[in-house]
């Protein structure tokens, strides 16, 4: 297990984040839970922001809240002095509900609803990043109704794959994202986007993937979109203000993986500006705002899952099943992308494991799984047992499968634990629920 000053084994032998005891947050909030690490969250927020601005200068970081979108969040990001990227009118509503200033906010979408759209313009969001003509049209509409023009960017596409889980892929030629600039398709739209008279076209975005370690799909990334620009420089005049190269920057989930502190993945966004510096130069562009948006990185590694140990079943030979209070509702990413995770029982940290067993969840799925071949010490009834790196992509991808309850989250910070996702209740699973009359009318 990697230790670092918040996430550690204390002199009991539990683990403990953030100061605090793992076994006693596990009594007093009850399992299963979310804890999130305050410091990480920060940390991480302010290496790319600092090394934004001490190597380029001009930058923006976006924290790309869909791996993990809660009112405590936008605060956070509020106070770091960084901006938010959103991806539908929940997470943008969620921002607006913490004060979050709107326009540091650039929405995201492939298939942005119209009344998102209405809802972002009211609310002033600074950027959209425009991913299809009907939505350039709409958006274009909406403004003219408002007397205004938007700033946006175009997705682009350019072609760089990136070495990682095809499902989290998402700049190959036929990803649903963004226009291929190989096939002309992002020409196209940029001349479209020039015609609108309610939009402002500022630059392009792009997003090669997720969970990415090597530096170089990002350098090949930007170095492909600075062409673009000097083309679209050339034959259409239009000079890009703003190039946004999106998140996918690489966390630590297991040993397979590698280590990145906070010093690594400074030198990660240096490579990436650094190969933004040599295009400009290259193709004699003058330097555009450069954006990011980092989600997992940010939150990744600050959060841990909490859970208390049940049944334990073993089948002779085949394996161990050691079966936990949540389960894919609260993460499905064993279930979605195969993803593998490492797991510590909290109060016996210090022991080494013995076994490999397969984490089940609760629910009534046999592929219902936390992960398979997880070392653990033997575990027993009652173990809270903690599943590390589940900051991102959890929370934000949970439900309630089975009418089981969201988890509720707590932040962390020396030694204090709060709320930032409160426990649901079973009236909150039937508050929408509604019978039709017919249904109990009598025979
Ligand atoms: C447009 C965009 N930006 C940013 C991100 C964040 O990526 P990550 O969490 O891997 O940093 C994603 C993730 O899919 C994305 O689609």
């Amino acid at each position: 297990m990697d230790t670092r000053k918040t996430l550690r084994v204390n002199e009991a032998g539990h683990l403990e984040i953030g100061g605090c005891d793992c076994v006693e947050l596990a009594e007093k909030f009850g399992t299963p839970l979310y804890v999130f690490d305050e410091d990480y969250i920060r940390g991480m927020m302010r290496v790319y922001r600092d090394t934004m601005k001490k190597e380029y200068g001009d930058g923006l970081v976006l924290y790309a809240s869909k791996a993990f979108s809660c009112e405590a969040m936008y605060a956070i990001a509020k106070q770091e002095k960084i901006g938010a990227d959103v991806v539908s009118g929940g997470e943008l509503y969620t921002a607006m509900q913490a004060g979050f200033p709107a326009a540091d906010v650039c929405m995201h979408g492939n298939n942005k609803l119209p009344r998102e759209i209405s809802y972002a313009l009211n609310c002033g969001v600074g950027l959209f990043a425009v991913d299809s003509p009907s939505e350039a049209e709409l958006l274009d509409a909406e403004c003219e109704k408002r007397g205004r023009v938007q700033d946006v960017i175009l997705r682009i596409n350019p072609g760089v794959e990136a070495h990682t889980h095809k499902f989290v892929q998402t700049a190959t030629p036929e990803s649903k994202f963004g226009f291929s600039v190989q096939s002309g398709a992002a020409e196209e739209m940029t001349k479209l986007l020039l015609a609108k008279k309610h939009l402002r076209l500022l630059g392009y975005h792009c997003h090669i993937g997720s969970q990415i370690f090597e530096k170089q799909p990002f350098c090949l990334a930007a170095e492909k979109c600075l062409a673009f620009m000097a083309d679209m420089k050339k034959k259409l005049s239009f000079e890009a203000e703003i190039l946004n190269l999106g998140g996918g920057f690489g966390i630590r989930y297991t040993e397979e993986d590698e280590k990145f502190d906070f010093e690594s993945y400074a030198g990660y966004l240096g490579a990436i500006i650094g190969a933004v510096k040599a295009g400009c130069e290259k193709y004699g562009l003058k330097r555009p705002r450069l954006m990011i948006e980092p989600g997992r990185s940010i939150v990744g590694e600050a959060g841990i899952t909490l859970y208390t140990v049940g049944a334990v079943k073993e089948i002779p030979g085949i394996r161990k099943y050691v079966a936990v209070d949540g389960g894919m509702f609260d993460n499905p990413r064993f279930c979605l992308y195969g993803s593998k995770y490492t797991a510590v029982l909290a109060g016996r940290a210090d022991e080494p494991p013995t076994e490999l067993v397969s984490i089940a969840g609760k629910c009534c799925e046999s592929g219902d799984l936390i992960g398979e071949n997880m070392s653990l010490p033997e575990a027993r009834r009652g173990d809270i047992l903690a599943v590390l790196s589940t900051g991102a992509y959890n929370y934000s991808m949970a439900s309630n499968y089975n009418r089981n309850f969201v988890p509720p989250a707590i932040l962390v910070k020396d030694g204090m634990a709060d709320y930032i996702v409160k426990p649901q209740t079973y009236e909150d699973l039937v508050r929408n629920d509604a019978i039709p009359d017919r249904l109990t009318a009598r025979r």
